[in-house]
């Protein structure tokens, strides 16, 4: 199956959860893997990354409630008129795709009353537009919360691992539900 994740951690050299959950997908898969930070600027072969694969894993930690910047830029300069939008510009028009979001904060902390204000799915449509203005067929959006891994910030090195594990799991499961 040709999945391709594209990885929008800024740093995996300093991640827990997501350099784990990158890991486990390169012993467990042959998924490809793109990483948002190392693009250097060559559009076409991303293009035609995205065009080849069969489905999109997009996978990143919630910086202020959306992806980290390094995924912003990787968006704004792929995801251009003519390829994902405007006329002509449906060529990822039913393109499957799944994301794949780890987070620090509680679940509960996404409310009305919480600290972070509101439901996550309200931030969700926000990180959603591009997928969305590309027709790409959102089939899932997989979440782990809690996943501090920095002790001097309340973090646990172990329940994130552990937790990476199952996460990673469910975006298998995910997958192959989809592709089979
Ligand atoms: C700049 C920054 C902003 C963050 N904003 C949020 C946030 O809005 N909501 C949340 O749940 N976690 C937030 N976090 C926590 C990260 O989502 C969490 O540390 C990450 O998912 C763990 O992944 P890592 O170990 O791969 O870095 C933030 C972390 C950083 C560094």
């Amino acid at each position: 199956m040709n999945v391709l994740v594209i990885n929008g951690h800024p740093n995996l050299d300093k991640s827990f959860a997501n350099a784990e959950i990158m890991k486990l997908l390169e012993q467990q898969t042959d998924w490809q893997i793109a990483h948002a930070v190392d693009f250097t600027g060559d559009i076409k072969t991303e293009q035609q990354r995205l065009l080849e694969a069969e489905l999109v894993v997009v996978q990143f930690p919630l910086y202020w409630s959306t992806f980290p910047s390094v995924m912003k830029e990787w968006i704004d300069q792929v995801f251009t008129y003519g390829f994902a939008f405007g006329p002509d510009g449906s060529q990822l028009k039913g393109k499957k795709l799944l994301f794949s979001i780890t987070a620090g904060a509680t679940a509960e902390s996404y409310s009305e009353t919480g600290f972070n204000f509101m439901p996550l799915e309200n931030y969700q449509r926000s990180f959603e537009h591009a997928f969305k203005a590309a027709e790409m067929d959102i089939l899932d959006t997989i979440v782990t919360f809690e996943m501090n891994a920095i002790p001097e910030e309340g973090g646990d090195v172990e329940k994130t691992i552990a937790l990476a594990h199952e996460h990673t799991q469910q975006v298998i499961n995910a997958v192959k539900a989809h592709i089979g």
